[in-house]
């Protein structure tokens, strides 16, 4: 029996998984992956915006928001393992994949490893690229940042490259939001996500194996994973769309979530109606 609401748990992997379940039963599913070191709740205007329509789930990723961190080093391929675990446990077999930054390189890896399970897929403000060893060493530092000085000081310094400038002035309620989630994110979850993105392989040497209709959205201003990173993988996938969402940049649904629904839902819309 499918249960609805918010903050349900579910056992998958030996831990407890944090999720939201909201809209119409036997309808089309859509997943949304939050990205580091958020929580499912980024996802709340695209579930409001899809629910009427089709099932809407929104997860918490394994050590963040109310997933619990397990024994377990962490790596992209564990988040996979969850990912497709959590969609035994809820018999969901196949679905369309949302994904933002990490929450888009689970949901390259899973698709290129599991391309049965999935109907369609939506990368947002993500790439396809690992990290160079100078990317490495950043995060790296950032971990003994956080020994050294705390989550408030990572907040504060992560702050000003997931929001473009004038989102300071237009999005207060969603930046407070984000500072939450992310001082609410255990330091194990942080040095242990940390290591995960530092190790985590390419992907881009499989995209042109995609053959679900794929979405690409990026905030124009994304520091973090630019238009250019959006744009090199379109070149790449056979049936993509790319569209760049205008005052936004590396958290485009918050930050723009009318221009970021308005592509998404259509997008939605698209596959069903060809089925
Ligand atoms: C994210 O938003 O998930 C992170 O910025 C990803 C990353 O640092 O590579």
């Amino acid at each position: 029996m499918r249960q609805t609401g918010n903050n349900i748990n579910i056992t998958v992997n030996k831990i407890s998984v944090s999720y939201n379940d909201e809209g119409l039963n036997e309808a089309p599913v859509i997943i949304f992956i939050h990205g580091f070191p958020l929580n499912k709740s980024m996802w709340n205007k695209q579930v409001k915006a899809l629910k009427d329509n089709y099932r809407v789930i929104a997860y918490d990723i394994r050590g963040h928001g109310k997933t619990e961190v397990g024994t377990l080093a962490f790596s992209i391929d564990l988040f996979v393992k969850d990912l497709l675990g959590f969609m035994d446990a809820l018999k969901i077999e196949k679905t369309i994949i949302c994904g933002l930054s990490m929450g888009g390189y689970i949901a390259l890896n899973a698709i290129e490893n599991h391309p049965e399970r999935f109907t369609g897929l939506i990368l947002s403000d993500t790439n396809c690229t690992a990290d160079t060893a100078e990317a490495k060493e950043k995060r790296m530092n950032t971990i003994e940042s956080v020994k050294e000085n705390g989550v408030e000081k990572l907040a504060n310094d992560l702050l000003p490259n997931l929001f473009a400038p004038e989102s300071f002035k237009t999005s207060s309620e969603e930046i407070v939001a984000v500072k939450e989630m992310i001082v609410n994110t255990s330091k194990e979850s942080l040095y242990k996500s940390l290591n995960a993105l530092a190790n985590r392989k390419e992907t881009c040497s499989k995209l042109a194996e995609i053959k679900v209709p794929v979405l690409i959205l990026v905030g124009k201003e994304d520091k973090i994973t630019p238009p250019e990173a959006a744009k090199a993988m379109h070149e790449k996938i056979d049936i993509a769309l790319l569209s760049i969402i205008d005052q936004a940049g590396h958290l485009s649904n918050l930050e723009n979530p009318e221009g970021f629904n308005s592509q998404l839902k259509k997008f939605v819309d698209t596959i069903y109606q060809q089925k």
